[in-house]
C-alpha cells in the first residue's frame, strides 16, 4: 500500500524542503522513493532525517506541485535533531534514515520511525481530495504525459470536485487548472 504524504527534510544551510511523496509502510518503517533529482534524497543523504506528514489539506500536494504555494507554515521546534512539522498535519513521524537502496532512476530509502504525534483528528474520506491528489500527479508529470490524456482524466476527477469539494479543495483545484493552462499556452500552439 502507498500512502501519499509531504515528507518535510532539512539541508545543510537549515532550509526545510517540502515534497509530496508515496511512501510505503512496514511494521515500524517507513519507505521513501524519490526519482533522482530530488531535493528530498540530497537533504536525507546530508542528515539522515526527515519528517512524514499525513495531512488531508490537500493544497499543500497541489500549492508544491503547481508551484502556486510553497510556502506553508512549520511548526516552530528547538529541537535540531527533528526536522519540523507541517502545522497542519494530521499526525506526523520523525524518521531516521536506516539503510539506503540504491537505484539509478529510484532509490529507496528505509527509515526508522523515532517518533508518532497525532496532532488533530482525521475526519473521513472525501472524494474532492481522492480527486486533487490523483490531479496533482498529473501535473507533476505535465511533460510525461500526453496532454488530452490528461485532460480526460482531470474531466473525470472534476466530478468529485464538483459533488463534494468544501474550500480548501475549491482552491486547490483553481490552481490545478491554472497550472494545466499555463503549461498549455507555453506548450501548445
Ligand atoms: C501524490 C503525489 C505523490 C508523489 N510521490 C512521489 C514519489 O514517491 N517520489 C518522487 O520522487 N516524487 C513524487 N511525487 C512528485 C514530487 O512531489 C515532485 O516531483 C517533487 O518535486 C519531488 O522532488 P524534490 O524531492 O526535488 O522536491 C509525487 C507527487 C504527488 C502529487
Amino acid at each position: 500500500m502507498i500512502h501519499e504524504v509531504i515528507v518535510t527534510t532539512i539541508s545543510k544551510d537549515s532550509q526545510v524542503h517540502i515534497a509530496p511523496m508515496g511512501i510505503k509502510i512496514i511494521d515500524n518503517q517507513v519507505i521513501i522513493s524519490p526519482f533522482r533529482p530530488s531535493k528530498t534524497l540530497e537533504n536525507i543523504t546530508e542528515n539522515r532525517i526527515a519528517t512524514i506528514n499525513f495531512i488531508d489539506d490537500v493544497r499543500v500536494f497541489a500549492g508544491i506541485v503547481t508551484k502556486y504555494k510553497k510556502d506553508w507554515e512549520l511548526e516552530d521546534s528547538k529541537d535540531k535533531t527533528i526536522v519540523p512539522r507541517l502545522v497542519l498535519a494530521n499526525t506526523h513521524y520523525n524518521v531516521i534514515a536506516k539503510n539506503f537502496k540504491d537505484d539509478e532512476r529510484r532509490p529507496n530509502i528505509v527509515c526508522d520511525v523515532s517518533k508518532k504525534e497525532f496532532n488533530k483528528p482525521f475526519m473521513g474520506f472525501n472524494r474532492a481530495q481522492f480527486s486533487v491528489i490523483e490531479a496533482s500527479v498529473l501535473v507533476s508529470r505535465l511533460k510525461m504525459l500526453p496532454i488530452e490524456k490528461i485532460l480526460l482524466e482531470i474531466e473525470y476527477l472534476k466530478i468529485g470536485i464538483d459533488k463534494t469539494a468544501g474550500k480548501r479543495e475549491s482552491e486547490a483545484w483553481k490552481w490545478i487548472e491554472d497550472k494545466i493552462q499555463e503549461f498549455q499556452k507555453v506548450n501548445i500552439n
